[in-house]
Parts: structure tokens; C-alpha cells; sequence
């Protein structure tokens, strides 16, 4: 097992991660002093894939399980579904001791998370992960939300957890594009800040690709670790947090002109990571050599290079419409080299607009 540390003063945490944990968690918060009782929140699959073994460890250790079944998507992470699950908590007797586990993946996590950061002013949460996008990325930070009718994460609150346990054998029943899109941000670490996670994705794709829970431990160890250090150096998003936002301006421009509907999240940032990268080397920050390095990496792990539709004056449309915007200039995050990234706060609207042209097909 490896273990990171999030480090935030009085509310730092530990990151564990190891194959088949789930069956030792009881064992595994033990030292956290949580409360005796608490809200399971999961979807039903995935409830019957692990639930027997975490609830067995639970119970193990003396605690009682309320298992709470959300459905999967998008629309569970919602004012509704929140107030359904503080209404079964107040309904089983939880109180201000009593914590909340989130087993699944993002929306799990931030419906959960944000059920545990504002139940009775606020209780613990465990954040158990078993999605790849989750266990490098949504599970770590603080970071809760629900949607709004008007778009996504627009209410919420910052919780962090008490800890976060990630098993890295439950990815074995993952959906291929599911896995696939977890790659696309793993990715995206070795560029903004480990180069030697570059590398290992480069001389060990057969094996992260048949999903080898020793290269994968390994290469979720290095990702969470980026994670754990930007975030431990600036929790609220003031400046570095930022450079976890690579290849993410375009990418969510992407997924909002498409309605969420035709890309996984780790796609578009795939594509966004493309024009990113070659609007640095075209610049002149970015070494060609480099370019390509990402490029084939990409390709490697079955991530789109470009993209078919919309038109690229429709994505270049959905960036976001700050002042900044206005007078033709943003900010993006570009690769120096593989494994360090800057922000570039003079990108025009002519460079965006040639990326988005050089990526359409
Ligand atoms: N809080 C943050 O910092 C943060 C960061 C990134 C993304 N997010 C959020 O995360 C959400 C997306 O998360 P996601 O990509 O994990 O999607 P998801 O939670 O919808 O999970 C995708 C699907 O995989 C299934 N699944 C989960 N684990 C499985 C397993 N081990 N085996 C088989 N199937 C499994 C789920 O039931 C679901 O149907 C979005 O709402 C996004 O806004 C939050
Ligand atoms: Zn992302």
C-alpha cells in the first residue's frame, strides 16, 4: 500500500492506496476516531460489486451501516437527491458523530461530499473511490457540488475528507471508456508535473491497458501525489491549483458545446491538451520533440487527438465569457516541457481559433 498526504494544516489527510482495500476498511480508519454510525452513499451495481465486503469490514469494527442508493449520472447530483439523503439520515438517527462514506465514483463524491459538508453544519465523509477519473482526481481537493438547472458544480462547499481509500482492484469492472478517460488526466499530471510518470505511461502501456493493479498502484500513487501537492500549497484555487486546469479551458469548452453528451471528460481534455500543446510550440515555448511525445502518448492509450464536431467557432464560443475574453485575450495553461506547465495570460483569440482549426477535422 502506498499512502499521501494532503497536507492542510488542522484538516490534512491521509490518501491510501492499495489493491483490495475495501475489505480492510474498518481496519484502515480505526485511528481516525470517527463515529460509530454511518450513511453509505452508493449506487445499487455498485453496492452489489462491493458492498458486501465494505459493509462486512465496517460492521467488523463495530459500526452501523446505512446503505443509501443514489442513480447513476449526472442528474443524482442534485438539491433533490441531497435532500432525499439527509432525510434517511435524520430518518436512521445519524447525527453530528456520525460520518458519511461515498463509494463510487464523482458523483458519488460530490453529492456525498456535499451531504457530509453541510448535514448538521457539517460531518465527516470518507471519500472510497472506483472510478479512475475519482481516484486521481474528484476524490482529492475538497471540492463538493450539485448542479443547477443552469449548469454544473454551481452550489457547494469545500469538505475535505477524513480520508480517502483508494482500491485500485475495483477498476477491473470499469467500462473500457470509463478507464479510458481516467487515462486522459493521468496524462495530464506527467505533463504539468511528473515527468516520470510520463515515462512509466510510456514504457508500460500493454500492461496499464490490461489494467495490471501493480503498474496501476503505481502510476495512481504518482498521479494522486501531484494532486496532493498542489492542492496541500493552494487549497482554494488561488493560482498553482490552476495547473491542474491543462488541457481543461478547451476541454470544458468542448463538453459544454456538445451538451456533455459526446465526450467523456478525460476525451475532451485529451483534445484540449492537443491545441494546448501546439499552441506553446507554435510560440515557441514547447519543443516539437515534445509535441509529439504527448501526441503519441495520447494515441497510445486510445485518446481522440481531434474532433469532429461542433464547428470550432461554437466551442470557441463556450470559453469562458469573463472580461478577459471580451478584449480577445485569455489565460491557459501551456507546457514548457513534459512535466512543467506555466500560465500564459496573453493567449489571443487568433491563436485559440488556429488550434481549434488545427484539431477539427
Ligand atoms: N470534486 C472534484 O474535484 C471533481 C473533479 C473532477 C470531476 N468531478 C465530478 O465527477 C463527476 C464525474 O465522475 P466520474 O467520471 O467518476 O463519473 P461517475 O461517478 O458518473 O461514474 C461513471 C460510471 O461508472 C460507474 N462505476 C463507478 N465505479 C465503477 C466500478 N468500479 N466498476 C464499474 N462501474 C463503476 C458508475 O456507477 C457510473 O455509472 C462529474 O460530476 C464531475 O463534475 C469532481
Ligand atoms: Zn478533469
Amino acid at each position: 500500500m502506498e499512502i499521501v498526504r494532503v497536507d492542510l494544516g488542522q484538516r490534512s489527510y491521509e490518501v491510501m492506496i492499495g489493491i483490495h482495500l475495501i475489505e480492510k476498511v474498518g481496519e484502515l480508519i480505526s485511528h481516525l476516531g470517527l463515529g460509530s454510525s454511518c450513511a453509505l452513499v452508493t449506487h445499487e451495481r455498485l453496492f452489489k460489486l462491493f458492498g458486501d465486503s465494505l459493509i462486512g469490514s465496517l460492521k467488523g469494527s463495530r459500526k452501523r451501516v446505512y446503505p443509501i442508493f443514489v442513480p447513476e449520472g449526472e442528474h443524482s447530483k442534485s438539491f433533490e437527491w441531497a435532500e432525499r439523503i439527509y432525510q434517511v439520515m435524520l430518518d436512521s438517527g445519524l447525527d453530528r458523530s456520525s460520518f458519511v462514506v461515498a463509494l463510487g465514483g464523482g458523483v458519488v463524491g460530490d453529492l456525498a461530499g456535499f451531504v457530509a459538508g453541510t448535514y448538521m453544519r457539517g460531518i465527516d465523509l470518507v471519500q472510497v473511490p472506483t472510478t479512475f477519473l475519482a481516484q486521481v482526481d474528484a476524490s482529492l481537493g475538497g471540492k463538493t457540488a450539485i448542479n443547477l438547472a443552469k449548469g454544473k458544480n454551481l452550489v457547494g462547499v469545500f469538505h475535505q475528507p477524513k480520508l480517502v481509500l483508494v482500491d485500485v482492484a475495483t477498476l477491473e469492472h470499469l467500462n473500457p471508456a470509463e478507464y479510458r478517460s481516467g487515462l486522459g488526466e493521468v496524462v495530464k499530471y506527467g505533463v504539468i508535473k511528473d515527468v516520470e510518470l510520463f515515462e512509466f505511461l510510456e514504457s508500460h502501456a500493454e500492461e496499464i491497458m490490461k489494467r495490471d493493479f501493480e503498474r496501476l498502484q503505481w502510476v495512481i500513487h504518482h498521479s494522486v501525489s501531484v494532486k496532493a501537492l498542489v492542492v496541500s500549497q493552494d487549497e482554494r484555487e488561488s493560482h498553482l491549483r490552476a495547473i491542474l486546469n491543462y488541457g481543461h479551458t478547451l476541454g470544458h469548452a468542448l463538453e459544454a458545446a456538445t451538451r456533455y453528451g459526446r465526450y467523456k471528460h478525460g476525451e475532451a481534455i485529451s483534445i484540449g491538451m492537443m491545441c494546448a500543446a501546439w499552441m506553446a510550440k507554435e510560440r515557441g515555448f514547447l519543443k516539437e520533440e515534445d509535441f509529439n511525445r504527448q501526441t503519441a502518448l495520447l494515441k497510445k492509450y486510445g485518446l481522440p487527438l481531434s474532433y469532429k464536431k461542433p464547428k470550432p467557432r461554437e466551442v470557441y464560443s463556450y470559453l469562458g465569457s469573463d472580461k478577459k475574453k471580451r478584449q480577445g485575450v485569455l489565460t491557459f495553461v501551456l507546457p514548457k516541457k513534459i512535466g512543467e506547465v506555466f500560465l500564459c495570460r496573453d493567449v489571443s483569440e487568433k491563436a485559440i481559433m488556429s488550434a481549434l482549426e488545427k484539431f477539427h477535422r
